[in-house]
Parts: structure tokens; C-alpha cells; sequence
């Protein structure tokens, strides 16, 4: 096993200190941490978003067959999407869903790996900043989350990117739920400067493949469908930066659709427990390949310049595959 916390632990102070310096000229960099690889040009990863219900809604089966498939594939880590914790995200550092949904769930030992995690809309209805409590961290190392940042994975870089702030429908019209907007306000200028951010890291980035993560879509047809302030503001760095993938939660489902304009390919995985939602938007968009409305996982294998996606359902088994070969770009 490859336990990083050390790392992760001393990188986290580096960057608390450069964050605070960086206070008043708001230059800040994102976070970033270095992934240990196995050194030879692979890289294989599960994702998984919507998960902490206590093991239900398929929940726990979902983890057996993460297990499963992640020692099969000798995975690095573990990404997740969001929607970490049902229904309010955690109340506080010590509230009980973080080891019942987390710990006790992913149980196999081909999970006792890094996870890297975006927040959802749910995690901003409780404590959100709980979530990057190193308190969790010392009871399970595994947990690392945080609103945006970069892993750098050798033949990959993966930009983690805080999508709930960029949703204008949780301001204008939160129901009866209460968002913790701590740290993300005023709005417009924090998403700025994440966009801002994810571009620089992004022009920055040497490495041969550009993962984006975040919990929204950018492009879905599922309950929620498309994601239009990424589409409007998100998006555009992306194509303009050779983004490989772009991956998401949020819809309870798992899907695969190209971009038209673009090499980019939208991946939704939602789907690690309640799912079953029945609605799929009306399309005859060439650009969706797959679209299953149950529960899973993905699984992301990369080898030197190929790219290979699977889609799992709940007994592990494939549902959709995607591979691709990239021709290298000349370094001149
Ligand atoms: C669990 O998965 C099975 C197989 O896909 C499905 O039939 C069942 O409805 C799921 N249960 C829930 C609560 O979603
Ligand atoms: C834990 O999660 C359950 C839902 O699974 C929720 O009803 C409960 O309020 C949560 N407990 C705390 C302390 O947040």
C-alpha cells in the first residue's frame, strides 16, 4: 500500500502558509500534491460520486465490486465526484457519517488508497468545511478534500474544480435548504479567481494527460442536464487547454458524451448509491455514447498515450467502454 498522508500532511501546510501570504494580493495557486506513481508510465483510477448513504441504496454493493475491480487493476487512487455525505453533507469533524459512510464502506484493500474529493450541493447544506478538517485525515488517512486543486499523477494532471458556487440556482433559490457559503463569497469574484486558477494551472501543466473533475456536468442528459454556467464559463478553458476529460457527478447516473467541438469526453459518474431517477432528456445527439440510469462506478487506465474508460453497474459487470490512442504532440 502506498499511504501518502506524510506527503499530503506537509504539502497541506506549505500551501496554508502560501495561502495566507497570499491573502491580500489574491495571486493564490491551487494546492497542489504529488501522487505517487508506480514510475512506469500508468496510471489507474476508480471514480465514484454520490455515495454516503450508509451503505444503502446499493452503496455497499457499489464498494464491493470499486474493491473488486480496483485489485484487478492494481488502482492508484480513488476520485470522488461529490455528494460525499447524504442528505446535508457532515454536521461538524465528528459526525458519525464520515467513518459510517466512508470508513466502514470501503472496506477492500485495494481502496485503502489516496481519495481526492470535490464537494457536491448536498456537502454545502452542512458543515462544508468539515470536510478539509484534518481531523478527518487522522481517522482515515485515505480522506483528503478540498474546495479546487491539482494532483500531479506523472503522465497526468488532474484539476479538482469547486462547481457548487458556480450554480446561481443555490443563491437565488435555496428551497428550505441552508447552504454554508463560508469562504465562497462574494461569488462572483470567488469564481472568478477559480477560473482563473484552473487556467493558469492548466497552461502550466506538462503533463500528457488533462483530467478535469468536478461535481457538476458541463453536458448531460440526465435529471439535471447540462450545466450552463460551465458550459458558459468553465468549458471554454477547457477546449482552449487540451483537456482530455472532463468528470462529474451530481446526476445519479453514468454517462459518456464527446464533445462537438472538441476531443473532450464528459463523463458522469453519480452513481455510487441512489440512483433509478427515470428521467432521460429527450435526444438524438450523436455526441452521447452511453447513458445508464442505475448504479456504478468508472474506472480510468491510462498507458503512456492510451486512454482506456470503463463503466461498471452494481455486479461489476462492464456496461460501456471507451478507449483512444493520442498521438504524442511534437515537444517543439
Ligand atoms: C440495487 O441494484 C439492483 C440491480 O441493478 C436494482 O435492481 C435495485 O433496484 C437497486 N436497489 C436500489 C435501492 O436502488
Ligand atoms: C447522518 O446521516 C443521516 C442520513 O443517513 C442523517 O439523517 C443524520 O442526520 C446524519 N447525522 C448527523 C449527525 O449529521
Amino acid at each position: 500500500m502506498t499511504c501518502t498522508s506524510g506527503n499530503i500532511t506537509m504539502v497541506l501546510c506549505l500551501w496554508f502558509v502560501i495561502s495566507v501570504c497570499n491573502l491580500h494580493t489574491n495571486l493564490a495557486e491551487l494546492p497542489k500534491f504529488n501522487q505517487p506513481t508506480k514510475g512506469d508510465e500508468t496510471l489507474r483510477f476508480l471514480v465514484v460520486g454520490d455515495w454516503g448513504r450508509k451503505g444503502d441504496f446499493n452503496q455497499s454493493q457499489v464498494a464491493f465490486q470499486m474493491g473488486r475491480i480496483g485489485e484487478k487493476m492494481d488502482i492508484d487512487f480513488v476520485a470522488s465526484t461529490g455528494d460525499n455525505f447524504y442528505d446535508d453533507g457532515l454536521k461538524g469533524e465528528d459526525d458519525p457519517n464520515f467513518s459510517e459512510s466512508f470508513t466502514n464502506i470501503y472496506t477492500a484493500n485495494s481502496l485503502q488508497k489516496q481519495w481526492f474529493s470535490v464537494l457536491g450541493n448536498h456537502d454545502y447544506r452542512g458543515d462544508a468545511m468539515a470536510q478539509f478538517s484534518s481531523s478527518l485525515r487522522k481517522k482515515d488517512s485515505r480522506w483528503l478534500c478540498l474546495r479546487s486543486f491539482v494532483v500531479n499523477a506523472e503522465i497526468a494532471e488532474l484539476f479538482f474544480v469547486d462547481t457548487t458556487p458556480f450554480v446561481n440556482y443555490y443563491f437565488t433559490n435555496p428551497e428550505d435548504h441552508k447552504y454554508d457559503w463560508r469562504g465562497v463569497t462574494p461569488v462572483k469574484s470567488y469564481t472568478a479567481s477559480i477560473l482563473r486558477d484552473v487556467e493558469l494551472a492548466l497552461k502550466k501543466s506538462r503533463a500528457k494527460w488533462k483530467i478535469v473533475v468536478g461535481h457538476h456536468a458541463i453536458r448531460s442528459v440526465g435529471h439535471h442536464g447540462d450545466t450552463q454556467e460551465l458550459v458558459e464559463r468553465l468549458l471554454p478553458i477547457l477546449r482552449a487547454n487540451n483537456v482530455d476529460l472532463y468528470v462529474n457527478g451530481h446526476d445519479h447516473c453514468l454517462e459518456h458524451i464527446n464533445d462537438d467541438k472538441s476531443p473532450i469526453q464528459f463523463l458522469t459518474s453519480g452513481a455510487g448509491s441512489k440512483a433509478w431517477r427515470g428521467d432521460v432528456k429527450e435526444t438524438n445527439d450523436e455526441e452521447l455514447k452511453f447513458f445508464y440510469d442505475g448504479q456504478g462506478f468508472m474506472s480510468v487506465e491510462l498507458i503512456e498515450n492510451y486512454v482506456e474508460i470503463v463503466f461498471y453497474d452494481v455486479f461489476g459487470q462492464v456496461l460501456h467502454t471507451w478507449a483512444m490512442s493520442k498521438q504524442l504532440h511534437s515537444a517543439m
